[in-house]
């Protein structure tokens, strides 16, 4: 109504009305309108795992809302200090002036515990959303041409996270974070030849040194952020670029996307949901303690805590060193340690498996086209097995990582548990492969079944000489083409190894492995042929089938 009226006094006086004057204003200098009228109606798919990239993305903007306040009250300095303030059970202790401002945050400065509990408990979100989200593009197949540079800029994100993670939890000084500095020092002086240099360059001079805190404060909240940022921008630019894959459907094929405009409906859920992340986030930090300093006490290199475990994410590498064996080689009166060493150089390597997969599976298929329908996981099983595989891995890793906590809480014995993971190592995912890979083919087959002989309804009928029979009722067209839509194209092959004119045509190993990876990952032992419409058309052609 207000508008209308605006609008016509404007008019009345030959003006263009405000809200169009300031449009031209920026549309002038900004070029928005064209920017806007192409991207604002961009229709984007709906499906509630593509929340999961959301969620990575408010949990980061929490993180950095969050994080620029505890800044304006952190210190990260190594001096000591006599602390004397609200806390009184650590009155006249000794600490660093790092950890004595970290009390004063939780207790001193107001609201300072509140964003520091939502700083943390969003620091957890964030990385578990990471890995989820990545997940789901893997077992979804979206990491194909044209989104593999998307991938990569997200597992830099995923590592990236988690090292940040690793350097903000180390700043408190407290006696927890000391103990993940002990640990990182160990890992870092397990490094053959360069250990030493390396660890006494990062801490300057003999661990702890004063320095670290203050080195790794500029890290956390400077470099890796800045880059994560730079990262982040990057990634979406992509999503909105190459567009949203979607899942299989009906009117959905590689050229046509299904769902909502961008402007206002996406817009609108995507506010809502970032209010949410952030009630969700407060309400955690509100009232779950997480990270009490004050009852860990300030670091001292002589003292541990037990039960010390570091931030879920990192868990599996604190596994890897826990259940390794304590191998060490004394030669020429040099130690290598490799009860660390191995444990260390395996952290990345886990993580680097999965990053590289998508360019290893490129490789095998050979497949150039650009692909912007998901794959239902269960069409894939090799890929879904891998992948299911790689996350037991990292949960057998996680239980290593806690076995004193598991041991004590569970009373089993800590040896136990060791034998266990260092056996589960190597067998879980095994295991977790053949029986994903088993369950994909057993949907695939109960797809099968239902598309030629329709949905089991219940209903049992009896024929006129007894028998008894169970009514199936007819799928209807769009649950067929879900269901039938995927390619079952036959896997990569050399070829025949001999030409027309009877000449060896020459097949280097790198072929052989290729196709040999190709037949067993996308071979006939990977899936069951989809009905043909021959079939289709033959058993619902009678009414023989019930
Ligand atoms: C800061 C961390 C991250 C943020 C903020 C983020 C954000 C997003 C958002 C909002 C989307 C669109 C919605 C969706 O598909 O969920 C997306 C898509 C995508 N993300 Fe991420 N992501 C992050 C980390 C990762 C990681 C760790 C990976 C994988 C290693 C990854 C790979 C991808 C790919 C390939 C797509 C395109 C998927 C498609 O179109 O189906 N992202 N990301």
């Amino acid at each position: 109504m207000n508008t209308a009226v605006g609008k016509g006094s404007s008019a009345r006086r030959g003006e263009a009305p405000k809200g169009e004057k300031l449009a031209d204003w920026a549309d002038g200098r900004l070029g928005l309108y064209a920017l806007a009228k192409a991207n604002m109606r961009k229709v984007f798919p709906d499906h509630w795992s593509f929340m999961l990239g959301e969620i990575c993305l408010y949990s980061f903007l929490i993180l950095i809302l969050t994080g620029v306040y505890l800044t304006l009250f952190f210190e990260p300095s190594g001096v000591e200090v006599v602390y004397n303030g609200s806390y009184t059970p650590l009155n006249g202790v000794i600490m660093t002036r790092a950890y004595e401002s970290t009390l004063d945050i939780s207790f001193d400065v107001r609201g300072g515990l509140l964003i520091r509990q939502i700083h943390h408990w969003a620091a957890l979100v964030f990385v578990a959303g990471m890995l989820i989200h990545m997940m789901r593009v893997f077992f979804t197949g979206a990491f194909r041409k044209p989104r593999e540079l998307n991938w990569a800029f997200g597992w830099t994100l995923l590592f990236l996270g988690i090292i940040t993670g690793l350097t903000g939890y180390s700043l408190p000084d407290d006696l927890l974070s000391g103990t993940g500095l002990r640990f990182a020092d160990g890992a870092i002086l397990s490094v053959p030849v360069v250990g030493t240099y390396l660890s006494m360059f990062l801490f300057g001079g003999e661990f702890p040194g004063h320095d670290i805190i203050s080195r790794l404060f500029p890290i956390h909240v400077l470099l890796l952020p800045g880059i994560m940022l730079g990262l982040v921008v990057a990634h979406l630019i992509l999503v909105f670029y190459h567009k949203h894959t979607q899942y299989p459907g009906p009117g959905r094929d590689q050229k046509s996307v299904v769902g909502m405009p961008f402007l206002p409906v996406y817009m609108a859920k995507a506010g809502g949901f970032f209010f949410l992340t952030f009630g969700v986030l407060a309400v955690l930090g509100g009232i779950a303690s997480i990270n009490p300093v004050w009852a860990f006490g300030p670091y001292r290199a002589d003292l541990v805590t037990t039960g010390a475990q570091p931030d879920w994410y990192l868990g599996f590498s604190e596994g890897l060193i826990r259940v390794m064996p304590g191998w060490e080689i004394n030669a020429w009166g040099h130690t290598l340690a490799l009860g660390v060493f191995i444990p260390f150089s395996l952290f990345p390597l886990i993580m680097a498996a999965i990053g590289v997969y998508p360019f290893i599976e490129a490789w095998i298929t050979g497949d150039k086209r650009e692909h912007h329908i998901l794959d239902r996981p269960r069409n894939v099983p090799v890929r879904t097995g891998l992948g299911v595989a790689w996350l037991s891995l990292y949960a057998v890793l996680l239980i290593g990582g806690g076995n004193d906590i598991v041991a004590t809480h569970l009373h089993l014995s800590i040896n136990a548990i060791t034998w266990f993971v260092r056996i589960g190592f190597f067998v879980v995912p095994v295991l977790a492969f053949v029986v994903t890979k088993r369950i994909c083919l057993g949907l695939q087959r109960g797809d099968r079944d239902k598309v030629l002989h329709g949905r089991e309804t219940g209903t049992i009928k009896r024929l006129p000489h007894g028998e008894y029979v169970e009514i199936h009722e007819r799928l209807p067209q769009d649950a067929l083409f879900t269901l039938t839509q995927h390619e079952q194209a036959p896997p990569y092959e050399i070829g025949p190894l001999v030409d027309a004119n009877g000449v060896r045509r020459r097949v280097g190993p790198g072929q052989r492995l290729r196709a040999r990876l190709a037949r067993s990952m996308f071979g006939p032992d990977t899936r069951i042929p989809k009905p043909t419409l021959e079939e289709y058309r033959e058993i619902t052609s009678g009414d023989h089938h019930h």
